[in-house]
């Protein structure tokens, strides 16, 4: 890897690092109880960096917070306001947003266990430690913050190798992080889909995707008398409270694999085969990970779906496919000059839906999820955790245009077979189309829900500068 020129030392190690070594792992939602306790401890917590370290570390903390946490822990309220508005608001609020996330029904979160209401996190630890490290660690944190927090909810994990709960090997894919800072972006149009993603989509105070900045709070030096903060690289007059941060974006799913397991029995009539083929369809990959696109020996990440265009290979409403379809900014395919031209103006009605799941590089997610199973209440699934600069355009665009959309790609009546909720603003969909060589009428129906939502939250997991100004200035 070439040397970054970033400061590794202000940024916290989960945007460079999934631990994966450090397989025990617990997360903690909490409330202020002692503003000034809270403010003392975050100020002096060991929160790990992203320089690399041998031996590994035999702990990690990192620290996140909701915008109603910065509220709690006294931040100036222009200060938070500056924030981005979907962070300001929460992932729960208004309840348009829930509507679009596909937060309804068994999903509404007025009947989250945490993370909304009085169970709104304010403050999300997470912990990381190497095996047989976790529980001492979980205990000295706790004791040391005592006084200053009340416990909303505690997300134990579980090390299942790397594997969900379904079955399917996950964490395959993961956007390449332009940390060198070579990658430049502009004007151009991107004509075929890449995995190199610039730093800036993913840490704050960088150029992104478009070349640009994406909003953050820019402050006044005069609010930072100290100089805790660095200058914008943009704005060199201002002082950068979003530097080396990032949103994390973190979501309870909880998994009903005996019922996903007992529909695909009954859709394949307990043909073993077919079972796997169902399943794998599904997902966009078989359960050791090959993708169903092929990617011949290139690894199972090198491939995208040009090949593909009709979903014969890789249904088009899979959820690989879904979540990243794959696409350059032209999505099917380059053209002549002639045509760019017709679809940029768009006079082509095929290319403008097609222009929904274009530029698969402006929503990119780095995943940090890790699987739990509480044995005596007989739940699992996933707390999903997605890295992103920008939470609109990235998570909630992913989640919405294309997981929750039941128009995703020309489909309809079809959202995500895996993550899905059946009943939408469109109406029911609760269907999977899958067609073949041999059938390309090919569609099962009657998809009950798999995943249910059962807590979660907008957070800012800030650069370590910006952390210690938020807990020692900012008032
Ligand atoms: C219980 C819930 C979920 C399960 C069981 C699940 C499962 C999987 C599996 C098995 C893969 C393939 C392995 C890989 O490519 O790494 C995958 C990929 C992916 N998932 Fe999920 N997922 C879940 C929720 C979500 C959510 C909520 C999102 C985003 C809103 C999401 C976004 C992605 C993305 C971006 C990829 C990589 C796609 C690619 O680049 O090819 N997943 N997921």
């Amino acid at each position: 890897m070439a040397a970054p020129r970033v400061d590794l030392a202000d940024i916290q190690g989960l945007l460079r690092y999934g631990y994966g070594h450090h397989t025990e792992s617990v997360f903690l939602a909490l409330r202020v109880r002692d503003r000034a306790a809270a403010r003392a401890w975050l100020a002096q917590a060991d929160v790990a960096n992203a320089v690399p370290q041998a031996p590994l570390p035999a702990t990690v903390l990192q620290v996140a917070f909701s915008a109603e946490g910065l509220a709690a822990l006294g931040v100036a309220d222009d200060i938070t306001a500056a924030f981005s508005p979907e962070f300001v608001a929460g992932m729960a609020d208004p309840p348009e947003r829930s509507r679009r996330l596909g937060d309804t029904g068994a999903n509404d979160p007025a009947g989250w266990p945490w993370g909304t209401g009085p169970r709104t996190a304010h403050v999300l630890l997470l912990l990381y430690a190497l095996p047989g490290g976790l529980d001492a660690f979980e205990q000295a944190t706790r004791a040391r913050y005592a006084m200053a927090f009340d416990l909303v909810a505690r997300l134990p994990t579980v090390d299942m190798g790397g594997v969900e709960p379904f079955g399917f090997t996950d964490g395959i894919s993961q956007p390449a992080v332009d940390w060198t800072g070579t990658r430049r972006m502009g004007e151009d149009k991107v004509l075929h889909y890449g995995n190199d993603v610039c730093l800036g989509e993913f840490v704050l105070g960088y150029r992104n995707e478009y070349g640009l900045y994406t909003d953050r709070p820019l402050l006044d030096p005069q609010r930072d008398p100290q100089a805790l903060l660095a200058r914008a690289e943009d704005q060199p007059d201002k002082a950068d409270l979003g530097r080396n941060g990032s949103y994390l974006v973190l979501r309870q799913l909880e998994q009903d694999v005996a019922g996903f397991w007992r529909w695909i029995d009954a859709a394949t009539q307990g043909d073993p085969t077919e079972r796997e083929l169902l399943a794998a369809a599904m997902v966009g990959r078989t359960k050791s990970g090959e993708p169903l696109a092929g990617c011949g020996d290139r690894g199972l990440n090198a491939f995208d779906f040009d090949a593909d265009p009709d979903g014969l290979r890789c249904p088009l409403g899979a959820h690989v496919r879904r979540a990243n379809p794959r696409t350059a900014d032209m999505p099917a395919g380059t053209g002549g000059l002639l045509s760019q031209l017709v679809r940029t103006l768009g006079f082509d009605a095929t290319a403008r839906r097609h222009d929904l799941v274009a530029s698969a590089r402006l929503h990119r997610l780095l995943r940090r999820g890790r699987e739990y199973r509480l044995a005596a209440e007989g739940r699992q699934g996933l707390h999903f955790v997605a890295l992103n600069a920008n939470i609109a355009r990235q998570f909630e665009f992913v989640q919405t245009a294309w997981i929750a959309s039941a128009h995703f790609n020309g489909l309809s009546g079809e959202v995500d077979p895996l993550l899905g909720t059946r009943s939408t603003a469109a109406g029911c969909a609760d269907a999977f189309s899958r067609p073949s060589d041999d059938c390309p009428n090919r569609r099962e129906t009657g998809l009950p829900q798999f995943v249910t939502l059962r807590g979660g939250g907008y957070f800012f997991l800030p650069g370590l500068r910006a952390l210690r100004y938020l807990m020692e200035e900012s008032r």
